[in-house]
């Protein structure tokens, strides 16, 4: 008898399930919120009110595309934090009204195991999936971590952004160019144009496995003002050049203290995961880094480096089959870590 187990996710502005049977994905719906854009971010309450209108057609696609009956799902996983307190109790919510429903056990998920876990969603038997232990770069809109992963349910943060994360920098320095949000994609496709030599921006120099990125935008903002001054054009100018040397000092600074955890800890299997982890840049560079040091590398699909229930269901699967239930009186979390 195979494990079928229903994932939710619903921690910011994407309403997603999926279905997952023994570790194979059988459907993965995303109903992504397009009413943000015009705000420049994303607005906490019209986050809820469309997850609200969202939740019931996302899980009832889940469950038809992966062609089961709703009597067959054995446990029903959601993500429980971090996230926007209003989003997490639509979620939260939902899913311990059907696991009660269909009398079938509640699993909670703490989203960035989700991230962490991601390499474990195989879309055909044959996928590889990572050995324990592996070495996890987390990159995402609020999160900059290195994780060791012990095992499923084993996980230890190395280092950590003492301020901004990855993806914030993307965002606020893309901002202050004028450019949509979120800017990681926007300068991501910039920099494709631009010569990542031509600008340099701070990097830090803070002790053992942190980041920090504070410095860096703050020294794009000089950059940006000191130019202006002498040529008011000179950021349509310089878009792409501009973005092409912004990802490169990320990118920089997300492998330097990677590599020091990877020569630290001696792992043979090194993965990325979070929303930054779509970013060309960041694949390419660790990807590059793996073939010169003889290690395996896992790169997760795009689609499943944004939120996205998939990896909910994955990580819900270990803790449903090491028996970690939780109970319907369980409240959501809006700041946990792993
Ligand atoms: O994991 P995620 O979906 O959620 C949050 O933690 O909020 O990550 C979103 C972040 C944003 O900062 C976005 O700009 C960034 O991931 N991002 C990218 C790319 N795609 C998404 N950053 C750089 N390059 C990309 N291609």
């Amino acid at each position: 008898m195979s494990t079928i187990i229903l994932g939710i996710e619903s921690s910011c502005d994407d309403t997603s399930a999926a279905i997952v049977s023994d570790g194979l994905l059988l459907s993965n719906v995303i109903a992504s919120q397009k009413v943000h854009e015009a705000y420049g971010g994303v607005v906490p309450e019209l986050a809820s009110r469309a997850h609200l209108q969202n939740i019931v057609p996302v899980v009832s696609e889940a469950i038809r595309q992966a062609g089961i009956r709703r009597q067959d799902i054995d446990a029903i996983a959601f993500t429980r934090g971090p996230g926007l307190p209003g989003s997490l109790h639509v979620g939260t919510s939902f899913a311990k009204g059907l696991a009660l429903a269909l009398d079938v056990p509640l699993v909670d998920v703490n989203h960035l195991h989700g991230h962490v876990l991601a390499h474990f969603i195989r879309e055909t038997p044959d996928q590889p999936v990572p050995e324990f232990p592996y070495l996890c770069l987390l990159v995402s809109g609020g999160n900059s971590q290195i994780i060791l992963v012990e095992s499923a349910c084993s996980m230890k943060i190395l280092g950590q952004t003492i301020d901004d994360a990855a993806g914030e920098a993307f965002d606020k320095c893309a901002k202050v160019m004028g450019l949509p949000y979120p800017g990681g994609p926007v300068i991501d496709q910039l920099a494709a144009q631009g010569d990542p030599t031509r600008f340099k921006f701070a990097k830090p120099h803070i002790p053992e496995l942190n980041y920090s990125f504070s410095g860096l935008k703050t020294s794009f903002l000089y950059t940006l003002r000191d130019n202006i001054k002498l040529n008011p054009d000179f950021i349509e100018q310089n878009k792409a050049h501009l973005a092409a040397s912004l990802q490169k000092t990320i990118v920089d600074i997300l492998m330097d203290k990677f590599a020091k955890a990877v020569k630290l800890t001696g792992v043979k299997t090194i993965a990325i995961g979070g929303g930054v982890s779509a970013n060309s840049a960041v694949r390419a560079a660790v990807a590059d880094y793996a073939r010169r040091h003889h290690l395996t590398a896992f790169i997760p699909k795009r689609v499943f480096t944004t939120d996205n229930a998939a990896m909910i269901a994955i990580a819900g699967m270990f803790k449903h089959l090491a028996g970690e239930h939780c109970d319907v009186t369980a409240p959501p979390f809006s700041r946990v870590t792993i």
